[in-house]
């Protein structure tokens, strides 16, 4: 079995989904954007201010590129990994990938006291994850397999979904 693969928007769930859905599955959960703060020794946000989102975007597609070619796992990805095609078509061609779709609403709701995340860093952070969700919605639909709709079930309804999808 080669990844399977959680995108989607910040606050979508991927870190708790991904945890849950690897242990069900016996398999290591990987988080690309933990790798890449491993790797920096710094946060994404620090990075994200100091050397910009270009320089960012180059890392991150250069783990996803290493960690799609690596042991099967369930790998959590940043929420801009579907923003290079490159990373589209790895994901898709080497994964089977799974869209965590959340109303742009529900993710403010969750994410409203975050502090870690340099995109939502911004006066109105409401109305930059709807911009974020109507540039991206298209891109995880054309780069997953299935699309999970969260929302009101809970991580194990959720988890369960996705396992009789596999
Ligand atoms: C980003 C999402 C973050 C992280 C970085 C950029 C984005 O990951 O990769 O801050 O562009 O949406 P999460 O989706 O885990 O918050």
């Amino acid at each position: 079995m080669s990844a399977i693969v959680l995108i989607g928007l910040p606050g979508a769930g991927k870190t708790t989904v991904g945890r849950q859905l690897a242990r069900r599955l016996q398999l290591p959960f990987v988080d690309s954007d933990q790798v890449i703060e491993d790797r920096l020794g710094c946060t994404i946000r620090a990075f994200f201010e100091r050397e910009g989102e270009p320089a960012f975007r180059d890392l991150e597609e250069a783990v996803i590129d290493e960690l799609t070619r690596g042991p099967a796992c369930v790998l959590s990805t940043g929420g801009g990994a579907v923003l290079r095609p490159a990373n589209r078509r790895h994901l898709r061609e080497r994964g089977r990938v799974f869209y965590l779709r959340a109303a742009p609403e529900d993710l403010f709701r969750r994410l409203r006291h975050d502090r870690t995340r340099p995109l939502l860093q911004v006066a109105d952070p409401l109305r930059r994850l709807r911009e974020l969700y109507a540039a991206r919605d298209p891109l995880y639909r054309e780069t997953a397999h299935h699309v999970v709709e969260t929302g009101r079930p809970s991580v194990t309804l959720l988890v369960h979904r996705m396992l009789a999808q596999l």
